[in-house]
C-alpha cells in the first residue's frame, strides 16, 4: 500500500462480505485460529449471527508456500492488438503502427457486420480470460474506432466478471494511414453510443465496467477532436487514457503539428485531458517542465517496459518520476507493443530496464533502480490510483472490495523448484516471517508466471479457479 514498502501481513483473517467488501481483517490470529477453527473465531471475533454454511473459508494457514496479493492493475492494454503478441519487434513506433497495429486493428472495422463480431469475440474473449489467468483484476483497455465491437468488449468483461475501463479509440486526423480513421462526427457519435452502452450495461449492485474517454494520441487527432474530449470528460467526470512521449519521432511530429503549445504534455494540457484520472502511457522522454506539470495535474504516467524494450522506444526513469518529482506510476503490458498480456512479465521487466539505464547512467545523481516493492506497488496501488480506485482495490483493507489473486509457489504446475532453503528464517519472530515472505515474493517474480496464480477473485466473486478448470489455461 506504500511506495517502496512491503506490507506483510501476518497470519491474517479477512472476511469479505456478500458485495465483495472486505468488513474484517485481523493479524496474527493463527494460534486462536488452530484452536477452534476459522469459523469460531470468525464469529466470536465479530459477533455476527451468521449461518455457517453461507461462509466460505480459503484456509492457506498452513501453508508456507502460499499467499494472497491484490489483484495486479493493467492500466495500459490494447486489446484489438492482442492477434499481435510478438510480432515487431524492433520496428519503431511511427513504422510500427502503419505496418503492424492499424492493419489489424482496421479487421474490427469491416463492413460485414457479423465477421468483424465474430472476429472480435474470438479476440476479446481470448485476452479477457488471458489477463483475468495472469492475475489481472482490472485493466485499462484501448478498443478499436469501432464501436460495435468496442460495446462487446464491455459485455465480455463484465461477463468474465473482470473490473475494467473500456475505451472506444478516438482518431480523427491519421493522415498516414487514411484507411484507419473517423471522420469527427462519426467518431464522437460512435463514443457517446458506446458509453452509454457501458453505463447501461452493469447490474444496479455492482459497477465493473466504465467507459473511458480515449484520444489514440495527439498526433492522429483534430484540435477539434481534443477539444470536445476535454470537455467531454470534466463535463461527464469520466477518466482519460492515452499516449505520451514515447518515441523521439513522434514526439519532433507533435512539435510540427502543435507549434503553438510548449510541448507535448501541454498538447493535452491545453485541451484539459490533464486530470487526476488521466492514465499516460510511455511517457519516456519528458523534460522537466512536463514533469512538473503532470505531477501539478495528478495524472498517473502507465510505464509499459516490455513495449519500450520490444520496439526501441526508450529506458523510462521511472524512479526519478516517481521520487523525485512525486508523480503516481502505474504498469501496463501495452499488448502487442509488449509481448505478454502478463503484468508480473511486466514487472520483471521495469527492474531489468532500470537495471540497463543504471548500468550507461551511472555519472547521473539520480540512481534509477527500481526494487521488487516499487515495482509491486505500481502494479496494485500505482494502477489503482491510476484509474480513480484507490479507495475502492490495489490493497487489503477494510472498505476495500476483494480483488485479489493466490499465488502458490507450489501450485500443481509450476515451474519452480523449491529448496526449502528459505525456511531457515522461519524461528517464529516476526522479523524471520517478514523476510521469508520477501524472499519468496522475489522467487515468485523473478521465477514464476501465471502457472503460480491458480485462483482470482474480482469484486470478491472468484473468476478464476484453476484447480477446477483443469489444463488449457496455463502458460503464456
Ligand atoms: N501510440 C499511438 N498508438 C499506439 C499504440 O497502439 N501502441 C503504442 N505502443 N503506442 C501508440
Ligand atoms: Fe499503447
Amino acid at each position: 500500500p506504500t511506495l517502496g514498502k512491503l506490507e506483510i501481513l501476518k497470519y491474517t483473517l479477512v472476511g469479505v462480505d456478500k458485495s465483495g467488501t472486505i468488513d474484517f481483517m485481523k493479524q496474527d490470529v493463527h494460534n486462536e485460529v488452530q484452536d477452534i477453527g476459522v469459523l469460531s473465531f470468525y464469529k466470536q471475533e465479530t459477533k455476527r449471527t451468521v449461518s455457517t454454511s453461507s461462509i466460505k473459508v480459503v484456509d492457506i494457514s498452513n501453508e508456507q508456500l502460499k499467499f494472497f496479493l491484490p489483484g495486479f492493475i493493467d492500466t495500459h492494454i490494447h486489446a484489438s492488438q492482442y492477434p499481435n503478441l510478438g510480432v515487431g519487434l524492433g520496428c519503431p513506433l511511427l513504422e510500427w503502427l502503419n505496418e503492424y497495429t492499424f492493419p489489424l486493428e482496421s479487421s474490427f472495422t469491416e463492413n460485414n457486420r457479423e465477421e468483424k463480431l465474430a472476429f472480435a469475440q474470438d479476440v476479446y474473449s481470448k485476452v479477457v480470460k488471458k489477463t483475468l489467468v495472469c492475475g489481472t483484476t482490472c485493466a485499462s483497455y484501448f478498443a478499436t474506432i469501432d464501436a460495435d465491437t468496442t460495446r462487446l468488449l464491455a459485455d465480455l468483461c463484465l461477463e468474465a466478471g473482470q473490473r475494467a475501463f473500456v475505451g472506444k479509440v478516438c482518431m480523427d486526423d491519421n493522415s498516414v494511414y487514411p484507411e484507419y480513421q473517423e471522420d469527427y462526427d462519426t467518431c464522437v457519435k460512435s463514443m457517446e453510443e458506446v458509453n452509454s452502452h457501458i453505463e447501461s450495461i452493469n447490474p444496479k449492485s455492482e459497477v465493473l465496467v466504465k467507459p473511458i474517454v480515449t484520444p489514440r494520441f495527439a498526433p492522429v487527432c483534430s484540435r477539434k477532436l481534443l477539444s470536445y474530449l476535454g470537455s467531454l470528460a470534466d463535463e461527464k467526470n469520466l477518466p482519460v487514457q492515452t499516449h505520451l512521449s514515447e518515441n523521439t519521432k513522434e514526439i519532433e511530429l507533435v512539435r510540427t503539428l502543435f507549434p503553438e503549445c510548449k510541448n507535448y504534455t501541454s498538447v493535452y494540457d491545453d485541451y484539459h485531458l490533464l486530470k487526476d484520472t488521466t492514465i499516460l502511457a510511455h511517457s519516456i522522454h519528458l523534460d522537466n517542465d512536463e514533469c512538473n506539470l503532470i505531477q501539478k495535474k495528478g495524472s498517473t504516467i502507465a510505464h509499459c517496459p516490455m513495449s519500450n524494450s520490444f520496439i526501441s522506444s526508450g529506458e523510462s526513469p521511472v524512479k526519478k518520476y516517481l521520487y523525485k518529482y512525486n508523480i503516481n506510476v502505474s504498469l501496463g503490458t501495452d499488448v502487442s507493443g509488449g509481448f505478454k498480456p502478463s503484468i508480473l512479465e511486466t514487472v520483471k521487466h521495469s527492474i531489468l530496464a532500470s537495471q540497463h539505464l543504471h548500468m550507461h547512467t551511472k555519472h547521473e545523481s539520480f540512481d534509477p533502480r527500481l526494487t521488487v516493492a516499487d515495482t509491486i506497488y505500481m502494479a496494485t496501488m500505482g494502477g489503482a490510483t491510476g484509474v480513480g480506485l484507490q479507495n475502492v482495490v490495489g490493497s487489503f483493507a477494510v472498505g476495500k472490495k476483494w480483488d485479489t489473486q493466490l499465488i502458490e509457489l507450489d501450485s500443481s504446475d509450476s515451474n519452480i523448484d523449491i529448496f526449502g532453503w528459505n525456511d531457515r528464517f522461519l524461528d517464529g519472530t516476526k522479523e524471520s516471517v517478514i523476510k521469508y515472505y520477501t524472499n519468496l515474493l522475489n522467487i515468485w517474480v523473478f521465477t514464476g508466471d501465471d502457472r503460480n496464480c491458480t485462483k482470482v477473485w474480482c469484486n470478491g466473486r472468484k473468476v478464476i479457479d484453476k484447480s477446477k478448470q483443469g489444463a488449457g489455461m496455463t502458460a503464456i
